[in-house]
């Protein structure tokens, strides 16, 4: 009796005991400016992204959109002020013949897009319908040039094409084709993943090809120069990194770009929606491990760039998993659970507590591929549990950081630990402060105490985006499943913050 009374006991403690976290706040602030670009999406032609995704063509009678590009796509990005798109890879930039795509579209050669499923491309989205997109969504767009398969000329005439304004042959050429004034182009990549699908070079061969693209694009038309970007290296190869910043000098590049996703295997990823906790805690290890290698990387960087003049750019970051059952392999079309949140909010954070370094940022990918902010059916389109979570922290933009000291629970499986509590905080423009915060547990709530110095605040208010099971997704039959809602855990008593955040969700407070 009393045996079974006290694991009765311990049964309901286990149910309701939380995590204790404990955070100082310095409301004070810091010089460090949290890069809105860090916010940045990315576009390849790969599977639906950009047809069917972005594009439904100019003669679609069935979905509404300008100029081929479909309006509730549009609207649902405009609504995240996403900061930049980069387009057209990833793995098909290094295959993609930027003259191909433009002119008149009934004239354009078509290709195979061996990277991806080996469909056919038809160029009919290309440089004008990207980069007049990029005007509508009021984003930057970044380039991703060809330096597999492409040539230093090549390279540079696209830089002439976009951005120079008369006068040269590759200006009269975009006029010709109904583009009077330049779009100005500032971020262009030189070439993607060149350890692998970019040509299979090592990084002494790679920082050479990089020197020449890199001199030949020069100023390219603009105002102020334009923001070169090396491609970096896969998750934890520090040596590619090391000899990059050896071997180019300073002068030559702006940003290292760095590729990592959270795979646990890339033999047996695992499903996008029936996983199970152990896939789950690996999947998130792989993530969080995104805070480590962007120390290390900014350390090597620091070496040879101490006034940090160069950017990291994580221009390839989010969850990869086996494509949804029935669909194409070269597609790369998975669901978005409570999962994909939980990584979207604690690698933001890791990048916003990292922004003196990391300066620019892209998950992969905005429309129908991999961890995808939207999903779309034909006429029908869902935001993803992702999407909320861009949408609640594009508070940070822009923002000044509020540095913290977290010393925060684990969530533990086995013998194996990993924090649990992600968090960052910023003031904006308009002095409110915002801290975002990630429970990853999957099974824990956790209390969190946030001692305030350097500021008091008189108004709170939050959101919180969570779901009943850690596999819950949006679908095109019930789309609204999960969508942030009022957050009223938190308690503001002088200068200490209370509040319990469920487990694997995302608490945003406002605190003015
Ligand atoms: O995002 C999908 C692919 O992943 C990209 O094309 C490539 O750069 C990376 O390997």
């Amino acid at each position: 009796m009393n045996k079974i009374f006290i694991s009765g006991v311990l049964l309901l403690c286990s149910l309701i005991s939380y995590g204790q976290t404990s955070i100082i706040m310095d409301a004070k602030g810091s010089d460090q400016q949290i890069s809105r670009h860090i916010y940045g999406h990315f576009a390849e032609h790969l599977g639906r992204s950009i047809y069917g995704g972005f594009y439904v063509g100019e003669d679609n009678t069935k979905i509404p959109h300008v100029n081929g590009v479909r309006k509730d796509v549009i609207a649902a990005l405009k609504n995240l002020n996403i900061p930049n798109l980069r387009w057209p890879g990833g793995c098909f930039a290094d295959t993609y013949h930027w003259k191909d795509g433009i002119g008149p579209k009934d004239q354009r050669p078509t290709i195979v897009n061996t990277w991806w499923g080996g469909v056919t491309e038809n160029n009919s989205f290309g440089t004008h319908d990207f980069l007049n997109l990029c005007e509508v969504l009021e984003t930057e767009p970044y380039l991703a040039g060809n330096v597999g398969s492409g040539s230093v000329q090549e390279m540079m005439d696209w830089v002439q094409y976009t951005n120079s304004k008369e006068g040269n042959p590759m200006s009269k050429l975009r006029q010709e084709n109904g583009r009077a004034e330049p779009w100005q182009v500032k971020y262009w990549g030189i070439g993607n993943e060149p350890w692998g699908c970019g040509g299979n070079m090592d990084a002494e061969f790679y920082a050479n090809f990089y020197k020449q693209y890199a001199t030949y694009m020069a100023e390219g038309y603009l105002e102020g120069g334009i923001y070169r970007i090396a491609s970096g290296p896969a998750g934890d190869d520090y040596n590619w990194t090391e000899v990059l910043m050896k071997k180019i000098p300073l002068s030559l590049m702006e940003g290292i770009a760095l590729h990592h996703y959270a795979v646990t295997d890339w033999d047996a990823k695992g499903p996008s929606t029936t996983f199970d906790e152990k896939q789950y805690f690996g999947t998130m290890r792989q993530a969080l491990l995104m805070n480590e290698l962007v120390e290390k990387h900014s350390a090597v960087m620091d070496k040879y760039d101490p006034e940090k003049k160069i950017g990291l750019v994580v221009d390839e970051w989010g969850g990869w998993y086996e494509v949804e059952p029935g669909t194409n392999p070269g597609f790369l079309y998975q669901q978005n659970t409570m999962r994909d949140a939980m990584i979207a909010g604690a690698t933001l954070n890791i990048f916003n507590n990292h922004s003196d370094r990391v300066r620019m940022a892209n998950l992969a990918q905005t429309v129908n591929v991999l961890q995808a902010v939207i999903l779309t059916d034909e006429e029908k389109m869902l935001l993803t549990p992702t999407y909320h979570v861009m949408e609640m922290y594009k508070v940070h933009q822009d923002a000044t950081l509020l540095p913290l000291q977290v010393k925060s629970a684990e969530y533990q499986l086995g013998d194996d630990k990993l924090q649990a509590v992600w968090t960052s905080a910023s003031r904006n423009k308009q002095g409110v402060t915002h801290i975002s915060l990630v429970n990853v547990h999957a099974s824990k709530a956790q209390e969190i105490s946030i001692d305030i110095k350097g500021a008091s605040y008189k108004k709170l208010s939050g959101r919180i985006l969570r779901s009943r099971n850690l596999q819950d997704y949006n679908t095109f039959e019930n789309p609204n499943l999960i969508t942030p809602k009022a957050f009223k855990d938190a308690k503001l008593r002088g200068n200490t913050l209370s509040l319990k955040v469920p487990p694997f969700s995302v608490v945003v407070l406002a605190l003015e």
